[in-house]
């Protein structure tokens, strides 16, 4: 199974051709490899797990951690290919959960110290990309961090191409994640090691 064929075939969830790079994975996980004490983790939209591998490989016995993802075939591919193999170690292992479903449809056990987040959201209409960030903030604690990534220059790029109401629907997304910036103490780093290369975005003090 390649990412390319469930790209092609599920565009809309997919949202990009190519899984992210090793290093635009180490970036959106640095906030979380780098601290100490049990953590819990939510990985929504892993896809065939460029983070997920890097998480898996961070994690301690006592942490936590619950992956969601809407594809059946790379539900399939990540418990057979990295889940099962890393809780069958014969050392001490983390729960690792991954639950088969959309986000929005979902039900999790806890809220989580660190989200890190997927998803296509350029290609979501803004109510959907709103409501779903509503959720990722309810998720994580007022402590809490939430990473996700975006492809630089894209709505720029889409909206040369895309008739007024796209441009309307880009204008919308794109004010929503500068309040989401402004109101959470975003930052954003730019990773040009990845095709092509995105803004990592990370909100901190959700709730507060
Ligand atoms: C852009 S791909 C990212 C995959 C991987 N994280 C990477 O960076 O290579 C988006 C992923 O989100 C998943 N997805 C899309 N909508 C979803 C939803 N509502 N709930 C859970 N997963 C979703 C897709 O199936 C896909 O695996």
């Amino acid at each position: 199974m390649s990412f390319i064929t469930q790209a092609l075939k599920n565009s809309y969830h997919t949202g990009s051709v190519w899984p992210s790079s090793r290093a635009l994975a180490r970036t959106i996980t640095r906030s979380f490899r780098e601290q100490d004490g049990p953590r819990k983790i939510l990985e929504v939209g892993p896809g065939s797990g460029p983070f997920t591998k890097i998480i898996l490989d961070s994690l301690r016995p006592d942490d936590e951690y619950h992956l969601v993802e809407i594809n059946e075939a790379f539900c399939k591919n990540l418990q057979s290919r990295l889940i099962d193999p890393y809780l069958s170690q014969s050392k001490d292992t983390a729960k690792v959960e991954l639950h088969q479903g959309a986000i929005e449809d979902v039900t999790l056990p806890s809220t989580f110290d660190f989200t890190v987040c997927g998803l296509p959201f350029n290609n979501f209409p803004p109510t959907v990309t709103r409501s779903i960030f509503r959720q990722l903030l309810e998720l994580t604690r007022n402590t809490g961090n939430l990473a996700y990534f975006e492809y630089a220059a894209v709505r720029t790029m889409r909206g040369a191409v895309v008739g007024a109401e796209g441009r309307a629907k880009i204008k919308r997304i794109d004010a929503h994640g500068k309040s989401m910036l402004k109101r959470f103490k975003g930052e954003r780093e730019l990773v040009l090691g990845n095709l092509p290369p995105a803004y990592v975005i990370r909100l901190h003090g959700m709730g507060s």
